[in-house]
């Protein structure tokens, strides 16, 4: 019996309750909240525990195991963060060395500062026209190994935040011959096997660890995630007893419910509901051409669900002030704009009329007055130099000073532009005049920036202290 049905049988018993949670299946709150709050339990009899699941959530996270193909499948009920949090730390211990794509989410940051692990960088290319970070390359993983031999694996992120996929395979290949590991962020992939790109997906590919977000492409609550472990080169106990201490003792049945009931989608009608998309897709991408000022990033590698438009041949067009059109004239809310383009996410709850209303805003908006007038349009590759570790600089003490004067200082915070939440400075990197400049212009274009304080009418930023 899977979570579903436990929880079923269980809210049918209809117990009167002296456990945990206080809202004793749904009292007191409003009603349109009692339906959520009836499978809101805790671990009484029947109900499982997912720190040591031999129940309904065993029976559950088998079910996802066989549907992705991975070797043992856990729910992550704080997100991928936290699934990232087990892998990097089960795979070195500290001072040990990771080599890490330098364009990583946060979280792999801090995992690596909390584990107390070496980080060396490798820097995926940047396609200037799209402002999209490109895929790492076999020939790059291969440089980097060759120079820290020592390095215990790989973090990539595939696929990226606008889509792009890594040669999954090629990499695995290349590291198990090296007895290495590889960990693949692939929060934003989930649907991949859904939708048909099974090939191009990292269990499938091999990777030890696999990481999803399902909430972010699935039809899934906010933080259900999962972390699949998918080889014997990893300590399952290490592991597990580290998805322990980084997991909530009060896992939500909710979103576990949630996370089931996702997977059950999959099961039973993942790909007719992913056909869909496609059509609706293919319909979309036809539709647009001959826009004049838009047109969709292409790249041989890429979920092919995750729609970016970047500026046609002629226009360069303010997305930031497209998205607040879209938003205030059309009741349509993208996931984010960038100064380069704006990114839809699709998923297979998304239906034909959401894609027309889409199109139909595309080709009515007046786009001469959405034109770009400012400076944007220097995607300058910053690679900032590493002064002190990231667990080093985190722990020094630090003091607040402005952006402007910042150059030459070492960051004691992450700067992060959210989203897609990967840092322009991490702890421990030293400021420059392009990475102050980059910021100034991030700041002028609204984005949302993490760690950066504003007073004054200046941007502030957390520096190590300098010891006399
Ligand atoms: C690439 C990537 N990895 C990891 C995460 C963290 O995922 P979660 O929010 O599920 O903890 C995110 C979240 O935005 C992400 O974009």
């Amino acid at each position: 019996m899977r979570i579903h049905e436990g929880l079923e049988r269980i809210a049918h018993e209809n117990l009167i309750s002296f456990h945990m949670p206080g809202h004793k299946k749904g009292r007191l709150v409003p009603d349109s909240l009692k339906e959520i709050y009836r499978h809101d339990i805790t671990e009484i009899p029947g109900a499982d525990n997912l720190h040591e699941a031999t129940g309904i959530i065993r029976a559950s996270q088998e079910a996802l195991r066989d549907y992705y193909g991975s070797l043992k499948a856990y729910f992550l009920v704080n997100g991928s963060t936290s699934g990232l949090y087990a892998a990097i730390m089960a795979t070195a211990r500290p001072s040990e060395t990771l080599i890490v794509s330098r364009e990583s989410h946060r979280s792999i940051y801090s995992a690596l500062m909390l584990g107390g692990i070496n980080a060396r960088y490798l820097y995926p290319e940047i396609d200037p026209v799209a402002g999209a970070c490109q895929e790492v390359t076999l020939e790059k993983v291969r440089e980097a190994f060759e120079r820290y031999p020592e390095a215990k694996g790989l973090v990539l992120t595939s696929p990226t935040f606008l889509g792009i996929l890594s040669p999954v395979k090629e990499i695995a290949a290349y590291l198990h011959g090296l007895d290495k590991v590889l960990i693949v962020d692939e929060a934003h992939g989930a649907h991949l096997k859904m939708m048909g790109q099974n090939h191009q997906s990292s269990i499938f590919a091999g990777a030890d660890l696999v990481i999803h977000s399902l909430h972010k492409t699935l039809p899934v609550l906010t933080q259900g995630s999962a972390l699949h472990l998918n080889s014997d080169r990893i300590d399952r106990e290490r592991l597990e007893e580290l998805l322990n201490i980084h997991q909530t003792s009060s896992p939500s049945y909710v979103l576990m419910d949630s996370m089931d009931e996702g997977l059950r989608i999959m099961e039973e009608e993942g790909q007719t509901l992913g056909r869909a998309l496609m059509g609706h897709i293919r319909k979309f991408e036809a539709g647009l051409q001959g826009h004049p000022c838009l047109k969709l990033m292409t790249h041989p590698w890429r979920d092919l669900t995750r729609l970016v438009l970047i500026n046609g041949e002629k226009a360069t067009i303010d997305f930031n002030r497209l998205e607040s059109v879209l938003r205030k004239e059309y009741g349509i809310q993208a996931e984010y704009s960038y100064d380069k383009g704006l990114v839809l996410i699709t998923t297979i709850a998304n239906t034909q009329g959401d894609f027309d209303g889409l199109m139909k805003a595309l080709w009515e908006i007046d786009f001469s007055q959405l034109l770009n007038t400012g400076e944007y349009g220097t995607i300058k590759y910053i690679r900032p130099e590493k002064n002190l570790s990231l667990r080093e600089a985190f722990y020094r003490d630090k003091q607040w000073i402005p952006l402007s004067k910042a150059r030459g200082y070492t960051s004691a915070r992450m700067i992060i532009p959210y989203p897609p939440g990967i840092p322009l400075i991490a702890p421990g990197e030293v400021f420059s005049s392009d990475i102050i400049e980059r910021i100034h212009e991030m700041a002028g274009f609204n984005y949302n920036i993490l760690g950066i304080k504003e007073e004054d009418h200046h941007h502030w930023v957390a520096v190590v202290k300098e010891e006399n």
